[in-house]
């Protein structure tokens, strides 16, 4: 396959051709080593990607500079980083629930689109995360969509079928703990650490309710007994200890380690997790021992949050045509492939997805697919720190005990009302 090639071909053509679309786009010239900013990688692959780039550029190599594991570590390092107008960073590893606020804030530059001519080859509600405003400020790499991680040889054993809904999942586990070989085994545990993963759970559980935490209009709307419905589900997996006390400390690190451990029947993970569990090097006790399988929900199928990194040039950094060259490169079918053999993170090149030999291999892609097209998008909001943080506090108060759900989305819908205005 030789799009990269054709790629790299056109990019060579263009190496002063930012600005032709909007008003403030900014030209993406200069050439010369750059730096790539990211969060930990926890793929194990980012070395072999980055490496293929730098034995092919030699005099524009790109440095990784790896950030902490967090999703919101990364953003205030990030944030750090741009407030002082530093050029540390040339690339950044953007979440897609940053792109408003670092394009508002201008700390990224837009692209201009014809300088990235396959974007229509990716998923189209991943490249929307990479807009504000219509305008293009980050490239999608790679995206991420909720899946329901099982222990498919226990459910085998007890004669119970994946859930598709929350009553099933429960009643699954109850079949399963039932086994002697589930002994001190929990039932379920996703992401309630407070950190970004927490906002991600508690829209998963809201809008699986058929709930919204901010509607179609861009108006929150969490008062309400479906949005209750969804927190009330987590707290009561709490009490009854379905999910485990120790869960509430749980990132995506900590809830993996658990279920490749044998601790959990059910987890809630990204798909990076597909590749790690089923390694056969003595790291994961699971391996050819779990399946996955579209998120459950209240009274059917649940909604995953649209999660994934997209790729920007921070506005401070010298090397600008190298960076949009590093992200094209980064982002072509060819790079995206190698990855998902590697690693299992989800590709943004929908193609990928259709791939006969790759469904084949990776019996993940299709629940996937499925998983991401049917996600629901965070709030696209400038100020989407204090939005996060804002949710990240009401579910954490109602997982901890500490408020009511009812007190703690009544507050969370006056706060959010405070932070959206339109
Ligand atoms: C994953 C997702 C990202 C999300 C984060 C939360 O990295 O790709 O969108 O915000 O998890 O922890």
């Amino acid at each position: 396959m030789s799009v990269s090639m054709v790629l790299l071909a056109s990019a060579c053509g263009s190496d002063d051709g930012g600005g032709g679309s909007g008003s403030d786009s900014t030209a993406l010239e200069g050439r010369g080593p750059i730096t790539f900013a990211t969060g930990k990688d926890t793929s194990g692959n980012l070395k072999n990607q980055v490496d293929a780039w730098n034995a092919e550029h030699p005099d524009e190599k790109v440095e990784v500079k790896e950030l902490p594991e967090s999703a919101d570590q990364q953003r205030a390092q990030m944030i750090q980083n741009a407030q002082s107008k530093s050029d540390a960073y040339s690339v950044l590893n953007l979440d897609v629930v940053w792109t408003a606020e670092f394009a508002a804030n201008r700390w990224v530059v837009e692209l201009p689109p014809d300088q990235f001519p396959d974007l229509d080859k990716l998923i189209p509600a991943t490249v929307d995360t990479g807009k504000y405003r219509d305008k293009l400020y980050a490239v999608p790499v790679t995206s991420d969509g909720g899946l329901l991680y099982y222990r498919k040889d226990l459910l085998d054993k007890a004669g119970a079928q994946p859930p598709k809904t929350w009553d099933e999942m429960t009643a699954a586990c109850l079949k399963v703990q039932a086994l002697p070989e589930a002994k001190g085994m929990s039932c379920y545990a996703g992401q309630f650490e407070k950190y970004e993963g927490l906002t991600v759970n508690f829209s998963e559980a809201v809008n699986s309710a058929g709930g919204v935490v901010v509607g179609e209009d861009g108006k929150p709307n969490v008062d309400t007994p479906e949005a209750l419905a969804g927190l009330t589900q987590l707290v009561n997996g709490f009490k009854s200890k379905a999910i485990p006390s120790a869960a509430i400390t749980y990132k995506e690190e900590e809830g993996r380690r658990a279920f490749q451990e044998g601790k959990l029947l059910f987890h809630r993970n990204w798909p990076y997790v597909y590749a790690l569990a089923g390694k056969t090097d003595g790291s994961s006790k699971i391996a050819g021992k779990f399946a996955v399988a579209p998120l459950p929900g209240k009274d059917g199928p649940g909604v995953s949050t649209l999660g994934g990194h997209n790729y920007a040039i921070s506005a401070f950094t010298k090397n600008k045509a190298t960076a949009a060259d590093f992200i094209k490169f980064m982002s072509s079918e060819e790079r995206q492939k190698a990855n998902v053999e590697k690693t299992s993170q989800a590709p943004t090149w929908a193609a990928l997805y259709e791939d006969a030999d790759l469904q084949k291999q990776f019996p993940y892609l299709a629940p996937l697919k499925a998983s991401i097209d049917s996600a629901k998008s965070r709030p696209k909001v400038v100020k989407y720190g204090d939005v996060s943080t804002a949710i990240q506090e009401a579910a954490y108060n109602a997982l901890t005990m500490k408020s009511e759900p009812k007190k703690a989305l009544t507050d969370l819908q006056t706060k959010l009302s405070s932070l959206i205005t339109q």
